[in-house]
């Protein structure tokens, strides 16, 4: 019996090997753009696009007052991909109507250069402050709700019994399908959603459920999005802004005991 489990284990072992290269440097290549002038294009501008800082802040970790996304440490591929849908106009910033001209007034190259600076730049960011966030009068979900929905989604059980509680059984994918474990991202196509702002997510999960974004590949997360209530996006948001990448955290629901 040991001497099967050994084998099945050394197995095991053996097919983790190509996802853990697969998730390596050498699959996913860093940037390969100009740092040194990324980092002047974000922090000085260019020509009549403002420095970017002005709204994703000094560190790049976006804030929550103007509505703005984490860049810092996001996928080289993602962030250059969404330059490129503003630039194209293939997305639209429906919060303050300025990427679209920020992107365009950049070239191809300074497009590359800004999006390999940020994804390689390194922030200790814990996400957003959610207790201000309420005491702002903001609706915030709840952690526990959200993490459900991340890991195992909301499947529609064959008895018809509603297996989340949130979202009474509607057929919603676990966000890590796709997003990887606590939202960390699975590049070269699935950005880290984890440790992301909550405004920014709350954002953008309503503007994908009612098609105002749609520069998602194949429609995947509009589809996912369409599913959501109000509800379910807080709570998601809720979970994903504070997820923290490698460990699970508290592991408890807050049952009244
Ligand atoms: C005047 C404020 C402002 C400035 C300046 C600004 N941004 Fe933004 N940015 C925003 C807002 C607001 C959003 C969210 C837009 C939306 O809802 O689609 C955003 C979104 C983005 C996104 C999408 C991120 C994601 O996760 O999808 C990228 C990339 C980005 N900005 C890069 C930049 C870069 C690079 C610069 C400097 C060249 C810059 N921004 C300057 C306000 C700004
Ligand atoms: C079938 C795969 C899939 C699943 C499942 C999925 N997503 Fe996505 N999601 C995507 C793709 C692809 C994108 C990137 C869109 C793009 O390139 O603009 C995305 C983008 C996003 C964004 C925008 C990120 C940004 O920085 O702009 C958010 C927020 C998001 N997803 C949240 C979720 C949540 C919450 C769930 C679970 C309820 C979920 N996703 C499940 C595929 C998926």
């Amino acid at each position: 019996m040991r001497n099967v489990v050994g084998i099945i284990s050394a197995a095991a072992l053996v097919m983790l090997l190509p996802a853990s290269a697969l998730a390596s440097k050498a699959f996913f290549p860093p940037g390969d753009g100009n740092v040194a002038n990324g980092e002047k294009i974000f922090k000085e501008g260019k020509g009549e696009v403002p420095a970017c800082t002005s709204c994703h802040g000094e560190d790049g970790t976006g804030n929550d007052d103007l509505a703005t996304p984490r860049l810092s440490g996001q996928f080289f591929s993602f962030l250059l991909k969404q330059l490129e849908d503003y630039a194209s106009d293939a997305r639209q910033d429906m919060t303050m109507f300025v990427m679209n001209a920020n992107a365009k007034g950049l070239t191809p190259q300074d497009r590359r250069d800004v999006a390999t600076y940020l994804a390689a730049r390194k922030v200790d960011f814990g996400g957003s402050d959610i207790p201000a966030l309420k005491e702002n009068g903001q609706p915030v979900g709840e952690v526990w709700k959200g993490r459900k929905l991340v890991e195992i989604g909301s499947p529609v059980r064959s008895d018809g019994y509603p297996s989340d509680l949130s979202s009474k059984g509607k057929g919603i994918p676990a966000c890590k399908s796709c997003h990887g474990y606590a939202g960390r991202g699975a590049p070269p196509v699935y950005p880290m959603i984890g440790k992301q702002r909550y405004t920014y997510l709350v954002n953008q999960l309503k503007n994908l459920r009612e098609g105002k974004r749609a520069n998602d590949p194949m429609g995947q997360m509009q589809a996912v999005a369409r599913k959501l209530s109000d509800e379910d996006i807080h709570n998601a948001a809720a979970y994903l802004t504070n997820a923290h990448p490698t460990t699970p955290g508290n592991i408890r629901t807050p049952y009244d005991h």
